[in-house]
């Protein structure tokens, strides 16, 4: 078939389904990057759980396979590492702190932006990680970036 080619593409299952890396592999290192449809994502392990986003930041696209993890409020969020916004691994929510300045004595508080980096579904099938095609007709302010650094060679950092 000389339209099709296999080489250098994710793996996928005729469900569908975009083979990302055995499960034990990602549990040992934390996190992985993958790319899907020349989409960069990661893929974190964090306290028993697997989270897939977008790679890029919503913000301005900095790399969040960098980043570190850290609790806010009891949400676990990745650290963009160029301008440290937070988002959570989650929901792919944004979160900033705010002030309300009407209040006697204003202390900050963290509030959600909404939901602004794309998540994509995990599966995990015999001891490997799936994701699910990312589902355009709904759309995020990470998928900007996403789409800029789509099958771009080499990652800024
Ligand atoms: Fe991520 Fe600015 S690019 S915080």
């Amino acid at each position: 078939d000389l339209h099709s080619s296999s080489r250098g593409a994710a793996e996928m299952r005729p469900d569908g389904l975009i083979f990302i890396g055995k499960e034990e592999d990602i549990k040992k290192s934390g996190r992985i990057t993958a790319k899907i449809d020349g989409r960069e994502i990661v893929v974190f392990y964090h306290e028993g759980k697997f989270h897939a986003l977008d790679s890029r930041c919503y913000h301005e696209g900095g790399p969040l396979c960098r980043g570190e993890i850290e609790d806010i409020n009891g949400q676990a969020c990745i650290v963009c590492p160029w301008h440290k916004f937070k988002i959570t691994l989650e929901t792919g929510e944004g979160l900033y702190e705010g002030i309300n300045p009407l209040e006697p004595s204003p202390t900050p508080q963290w509030q959600s932006k909404g939901v602004k980096q794309r998540i994509h579904k995990l599966t995990i099938d015999n001891g490997s990680v799936y994701v699910c095609p990312p589902d355009l007709s709904v759309s995020f302010d990470s998928d900007y970036f996403a789409e800029k650094y789509k099958n771009g060679g080499e990652l800024a950092m």
